[in-house]
């Protein structure tokens, strides 16, 4: 006889609970989950229709205890590293998908989603490419690989990302445009071309706009959403087939705390758009503070749970991914913290693979809004 836990985890896990869910049983749901911290965050996030993930390298799936921990937490993959053109299109014209392709088959396995990131950036592109671009200038160096990347995992995957951090206020662009090898190869409309194409390979798939920039607070991250909300809104005009926002969400522990108005503002202006919201590579940067790690940890856990509960409060909000889910596989950001034996502390579980005050933090956010 299954217990009501196993009976809420098998709802939660297949993420149908939001079709069983009545008032009485989501009550239910969500009294099990702030109580029940046994349960994944996949788990928890199902059971209010999200999906929460992880962005993994195949290396870390040879890591038995991580592996385990991961089919555990997450409920969508992404590939950190295995699916940028450097890795896939190394040489010209020969495509190497074995990286994700593992990715993939590892999230059949467990019944996880899979996301793509990315079709369309300006780092981490093989080294022939930015002179072929320039030199040629041939549309179809761009829209050709995203229509076989994209043909390659058609039904494995169901969002990409198509253009990753194409807007940068700084770059002084009366669009705001970044100034990539993109933008002086084709022009503005390069983005318009890669929205199109995707959607001609795969008009199935959710299409979406990834930056990092509109989480945080300053000067300089207002322009930054004011910017976004704009090219967003001139991109939607033009008919580009833009479905969601991608927010990367990599935060600072101990820097400014986020304006959580600005921010509930920005993305409910999103939302008016039409558009999805995503967390796609949300971790929380905990060096710069003091050194000791309960004070690193509950204030990584505070500034992620005061940005989840402004973005899951948005009713357009679909998925939360993590960049990394265990501390294990991080490494010190510069030489001082190389020198100080300082090891990051950014994610849910920690290099033990034991559920840190971030875990717990979005669990509750999660679970209860
Ligand atoms: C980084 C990955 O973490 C690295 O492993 C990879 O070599 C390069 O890309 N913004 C992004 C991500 O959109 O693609 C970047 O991830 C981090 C910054």
């Amino acid at each position: 006889m299954p217990t009501r836990r196993s009976l809420l985890g098998l709802f939660a896990l297949s993420g149908t609970a939001g079709a069983f869910a009545t008032p009485s049983f989501a009550g239910l749901l969500r009294a099990s989950f702030v109580d029940d911290q046994s349960a994944p965050l996949r788990a928890i996030a199902a059971q209010r229709g999200i999906v929460y993930g992880s962005a993994v390298g195949s290396y870390e799936l040879r890591d038995p205890e991580f592996a385990a921990s991961l089919a555990r937490e997450a409920g969508i993959l992404v590939a950190e590293y295995e699916m940028k053109r450097g890795v896939i299109e190394e040489v010209r014209g020969r495509y190497d998908f074995s990286g994700i392709d593992t990715l993939m088959a590892f999230a059949q396995a467990h019944g996880m989603a899979f996301r793509a990131h990315t079709l369309v950036w300006h780092h981490r592109n093989p080294g022939w490419l930015d002179a072929a671009v320039l030199a040629e200038r041939d549309p179809a160096l761009q829209t050709g690989y995203i229509d076989a990347v994209m043909r390659h995992c058609k039904g494995r995957i169901k969002s990409w990302d198509v253009v990753n951090e194409a807007i940068s206020p700084e770059d002084g662009r009366s669009d705001n445009l970044r100034n990539t090898l993109w933008l002086q190869a084709f022009g503005p409309g390069y983005i318009d071309a890669a929205f199109h194409a995707a959607r001609a390979a795969d008009p199935t798939a959710q299409l979406v706009y990834n930056d990092w920039g509109c989480e945080n607070s300053g000067d300089k991250h207002d322009r930054f959403r004011a910017a976004t909300l704009d090219f967003l809104e001139r991109a939607l005009a033009r008919g580009v087939p833009i479905d969601g926002l991608g927010l990367q969400g990599h935060l600072q522990a101990f820097g400014p705390p986020i304006d959580q108005k600005k921010l509930r503002d920005f993305l409910s202006k999103v939302q008016q758009m039409g558009l999805k919201i995503l967390i796609t590579e949300h971790d929380v940067d905990d060096s710069g503070g003091p050194s000791d790690i309960a004070t690193r940890d509950q204030a990584v856990a505070n500034a992620s749970r005061r940005f989840l509960e402004v973005v899951l409060d948005n009713s357009a909000t679909e998925a939360v991914l993590t960049w990394g889910l265990s501390d294990r596989f991080l490494k010190p950001s510069g030489w001082r913290e190389t020198l100080t034996g300082y090891s990051p502390r950014a994610l849910p579980l920690d290099a033990d693979m034991q559920r840190t005050p971030m875990w717990h933090a979005m669990a509750r956010v999660l679970a209860t809004g």
